[in-house]
């Protein structure tokens, strides 16, 4: 098997066991990515009558395609369950999230809900987040919180199209040291919409599918 393959499987699996945490009559977060793209057909099959936000327009495109009822995220207040891939799994459980560029909105509903579940293949697992941290800019000021943020090499634009809260894609791609540190300093700049980094206190629980195996793991404390 080719090791894309292999990867791809191990998404699947995660996703398909993720999609049995959904209940019926719950409020329901949905991710963007490949990962989440093999939990949409899941849930759809089980016909539970639940009511989804989805965190990109792709997304709500392939959910509404299989019969998913998706809302505006507007007017619910709270979620009962999120479910969406990451880039980056640390030991902590600090995450690296926005490959997709759809961190901004991951993130508003991965706190708005009461379990955030996050499903990667075994190679998302790392020891230390290295980066790029994707972020989300302002077009307003863009040079101005580039320089804030760094050098140029520091803060690379994307050669992506405006985000559809039209904001601009970019990467961080200094060194991470301490994690709460940066998500800090980058919450802290002007200009930036939202960056990357998940903290740990997010993480319900991480579900990882290695080798045919699937895997529950819980974050044990969250200080950050
Ligand atoms: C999108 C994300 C994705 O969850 C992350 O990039 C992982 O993607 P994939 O499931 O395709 O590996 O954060 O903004």
């Amino acid at each position: 098997m080719h090791p894309a393959d292999g990867i791809d499987q191990e998404k699947r699996l995660a996703a398909e066991a993720a999609a049995l945490l959904v209940d019926d009559h719950m409020r329901v977060g949905l991710g963007t990515g490949s990962t989440v793209s093999h939990l949409l057909p899941v849930l759809a099959a089980r016909r539970l009558d639940v009511v989804c936000v989805a965190t990109s327009p792709t997304t709500a495109a392939l959910a509404r395609g299989l019969g998913l009822a998706v809302a505006p995220f507007d007017h619910l207040a709270r979620l009962d369950i999120a479910i969406d891939g990451a880039d980056q799994v640390a030991p902590d459980f600090w995450l690296i999230k926005g490959g997709g560029g759809a961190h901004t909105r991951e993130k508003i509903v991965a706190c708005a809900a009461e379990r955030f579940v996050v499903i990667v293949s075994s190679d998302k697992l790392v020891d230390r987040l290295t980066g790029p941290v994707p972020l989300e800019l302002l077009g307003f000021g863009l040079e101005a919180t580039r320089r804030s943020i760094g050098s140029d090499a520091a803060c690379k634009l994307r050669s992506a199209p405006p985000t559809p809260d039209g904001g601009v894609l970019a990467d961080y791609t200094g060194e991470i040291e301490d994690p709460h540190a940066l998500a800090c300093r980058l919450a802290a700049t002007a200009g930036v919409v939202e960056h990357g980094l998940f903290p740990p206190r997010l993480v319900s629980e991480v579900v990882v599918a290695r080798q045919g195996q699937v895997e529950h793991l819980y974050p044990t404390s969250s200080p950050t």
